[in-house]
């Protein structure tokens, strides 16, 4: 019989018995459908759907690696990564669906983690946008692009909260606050998965890295963990509960520890918490061998007893590790481990398979004709380059230095990243295609007048070695003198964050401060444009020139969308979703810190610094535009909120500059006694507004009881009475404040 027509016979006999109503009849189809395959499974079948393997490429395309191969054909491979374009893609579908005794289809995932072959900005910067529906129809896109190409499955998103720039994943986050991360984490699901999931473009979600990742000592990737459970709960799981409220399917395990107990190991986060708390009904697959570095770790003698540890936990999915598949069917035969632990994994692994449409339809969305006419297409292109610029942010801007006028008699674009093409794309850019990429000196000779001159010179590398020489900083000069206006580009490569990029210094590397100090003595207008992939710590180039643009990893339209920026077509609007430090030693430095017993005065004995303040060089939510907004008339419709109520909390903001622009505006809550020790602020509400020149605009937030509620000394949520300060403005700093009272 063919897949559909036991599909279809599946389905009606489930009908006929009753068992499900039209309506709902997906469910309890799909049940009848996993359960019967379930029952025909061998053991060694059933581990092969709890088998990732990834696939191997060069750069002409596909090479296959024919040990993964003959697992797929011997039905001991259950997923592929790393296997993308229609074409590839068919291929080793077409192996599993004919050649294996139940032809049970494979799943296809990739680190879509940014757009697949359109690649939006990084996550950090596209979390600057503030912008949730941006931020959900570039995850759209990028699920459109990916499933044309056959992928099923985009491992993202990353929803790990970072407060330590030097771990170079903060990149692949939004930032952090909890609040707006976990707002992003459901967008992202959202747009990932579509209303419907058996639909040709949707893929399924993978909430990453479960859980704590970004809470690496030290900033240094793959390092220990070890926070209280308090911190854990209310900083670093509300936006994983965020993604499985929103229907998530799967979640990826981390690397770290949390107190001892590595994630990949932890049956209090996946199953006590994940499933039993939160109702997670998808499947949990490791990260990249994870459960082979419960070893090294040193939770586990063998490999075999980490397969052991992580299925007990709850680990549906062994992530190119093939531990379960070398493992797992002798404990099952020796009494070690139950059947019923595989069958209930391999339960949920096909369940997503079902929901996916992949036993109907397991080529689903993969087409070439649809790959041709959505990949890189000009509607992506464009959501692109919107996106990016949206992205932005204007740290500062003296003198109002930017933007540009295009019809300068010349402009010099200079720095080591001025004509880089693949670094725009910013690390984990999967498929995307650097070749593709226009420059920032590329695009502003297409941005300015004919009669404008583009002058270039790279000055120094990024790294300091290569063209480092004093005469490649004194050509800089040279250039620069020549020029009108300055454009400078600096920043760190894309290699220099993501996976395995922490830094321990988070300054602009190499000679670049150099750079910028000599080409601002040419007393020429200056404009910096940084490029990176977290927040640096840039206190020299900041005395240094008068304007910074951060423009992060812009993605596949960034030169453009830094042009619509630098000679003024789009007024910036992006706003820091993290702190950016003096110096590395006052990291970690969040906006949503404690007050201390003996918070920073004038007074020695105080907490802070004896070199530095304590306050940060740009602040969370901090970024300018080209026109001014100014606050006023903060109103609250009561000065006290029952347990039931409601408060309405207004702003009257007013756009005083020469130009239209968009605030993002903030309101922050700070509970002043607590049965334990509350942040000095934390993000409660924003509103992103277009407000034309000029004119005013009203913004009011409604917030109730529950917008206040914490963990409380007992470790339950809820809220206490009391005072509480509410505080609106630009950024967490600038905030125009009041009090109310919370009833009991
Ligand atoms: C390791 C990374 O930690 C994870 O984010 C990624 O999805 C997997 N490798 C697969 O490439």
């Amino acid at each position: 019989m063919t897949r559909t027509g036991l599909f279809r016979v599946l389905m009606l006999t489930a009908l006929f018995f009753g068992l499900l109503a039209p309506a709902e009849s997906a469910s309890p189809g799909r049940k009848l459908l996993v359960e019967s395959l379930l029952s025909r499974m061998t053991l060694e079948e059933k581990i092969g759907q709890m088998t990732l393997f990834t696939s191997t490429w060069d750069q002409t395309g596909p090479t296959v690696n024919a040990d993964y191969l003959a697992y797929v054909q011997q039905g001991k491979c259950g997923g592929l990564f790393n296997a993308f374009t229609a074409s590839y893609t068919r291929y080793l579908q077409n192996i599993a669906v004919t050649q294996t005794r139940l032809k049970i289809p494979l799943l296809f995932g990739y680190d879509v983690i940014h757009g697949h072959r359109t690649i939006f900005p990084i996550p950090l910067g596209e979390s600057c946008t503030w912008n949730l529906e941006a931020l959900e129809r570039s995850a759209r896109i990028a699920a459109i692009e990916a499933s044309a190409e056959g992928i099923h499955w985009v491992f993202s998103p990353m929803v790990d909260i970072a407060r330590d720039p030097r771990w170079g994943r903060v990149s692949e986050g939004s930032g952090e606050d909890v609040f707006l991360g976990s707002l992003i984490a459901r967008a992202k699901v959202r747009g990932y998965q579509g209303p419907d999931l058996s639909a040709p473009d949707s893929v399924i979600a993978c909430a990453k890295h479960f859980a704590a990742y970004g809470a690496a000592q030290a900033g240094r990737d793959y390092n220990t963990t070890d926070i209280s459970d308090r911190t854990l709960e209310e900083t670093y799981l509300p936006p994983f509960r965020a993604c499985s409220e929103a229907g998530a399917r799967t979640f990826m395990t981390a690397f770290n520890e949390i107190a001892g107990v590595p994630c990949t190991a932890n049956r209090h986060l996946i199953t006590d918490t994940l499933r039993k708390r939160w109702g997670f009904e998808g499947f949990v697959v490791t990260d990249y061998t994870s459960i082979n570095e419960l070893v090294p770790h040193g939770i586990a003698s063998d490999e075999a007893e980490a397969g052991r540890l992580a299925l007990q936990a709850g680990v549906d999915m062994d992530m190119q590790g093939a531990v379960y598949l070398k493992h797992l069917a002798t404990m099952v035969r020796k009494g070690e481990v139950p059947e019923a632990l595989i069958d209930d994994a391999v339960r949920r692994i096909l369940t997503v398979k079902a929901e996916l449409g992949l036993f109907e339809h397991p080529f689903k969305g993969c087409d070439e004709v649809r790959e041709a006419r959505v990949v890189f297409c000009d509607e992506h292109l464009a959501a692109s380059r919107e996106i990016a610029r949206e992205s932005f942010v204007l740290l500062k801007n003296e003198g109002g230095v930017l933007p540009f006028r295009k019809d300068l008699r010349s402009i010099a674009v200079i720095g080591p990243l001025a004509d880089a093409t693949t670094d725009l794309l910013g690390n984990w850019h999967g498929a995307g295609d650097g070749g593709k990429v226009l420059s920032v000196l590329g695009a502003v000779r297409e941005a300015v007048s004919s009669s404008t001159k583009v002058l270039f010179a790279k000055g120094t590398d990024v790294s300091g070695r290569g063209v480092s020489r004093p005469s490649g900083l004194r050509e800089a000069l040279d250039t620069a003198r020549k020029a009108d206006a300055v454009l400078l580009v600096l920043g760190e490569t894309e290699t220099m964050s993501g996976e395995a990029a922490s830094r321990s210094d988070i300054d602009l590397p190499g000679r670049q401060n150099e750079l910028a100090e000599l080409i601002a003595r040419s007393g020429k207008p200056v404009a910096a444009i940084l490029l990176n992939g977290r927040p640096l710590a840039i206190t020299r180039l900041h005395k240094a020139v008068p304007a910074i643009l951060e423009a992060w990893y812009p993605g596949s339209m960034g030169g453009k969308a830094i042009c619509d920026v630098v000679f003024g077509d789009f007024s910036p609007s992006g706003k820091l979703t993290m702190t950016f430090p003096r110096s590395v030693g006052q990291i970690p430095l969040y906006y949503n810190m404690k007050n201390t017993g003996r918070p920073e005065s004038e007074n020695k004995y105080t907490s802070k610094y004896i070199d530095v303040p304590n306050s940060p060089l740009y602040p969370f939510g901090h970024g300018l535009s080209y026109t001014t907004f100014r606050y006023s008339d903060l109103r609250l419709s009561a000065k006290t909120l029952s347990r039931d109520g409601r408060l309405a909390v207004s702003v009257t903001v007013t756009n005083t500059g020469a130009r239209d622009g968009e605030e993002v505006v903030q309101l922050y809550l700070r509970d002043l006694v607590g049965s334990v020790t509350r942040p000095i602020r934390q993000l409660a509400g924003f509103r992103k507004i277009h407000i034309p020149k000029s004119e005013s605009r009203t913004v009011t937030f409604d917030l109730a009881a529950d917008d206040l509620a914490f963990l409380r000394a007992n470790m339950s949520w809820g809220t206490e009475p009391g005072d509480f300060e509410v505080l609106v403005g630009g950024d967490s700093e600038n905030l125009l404040k009041d009090t109310f009272h919370l009833l009991d």
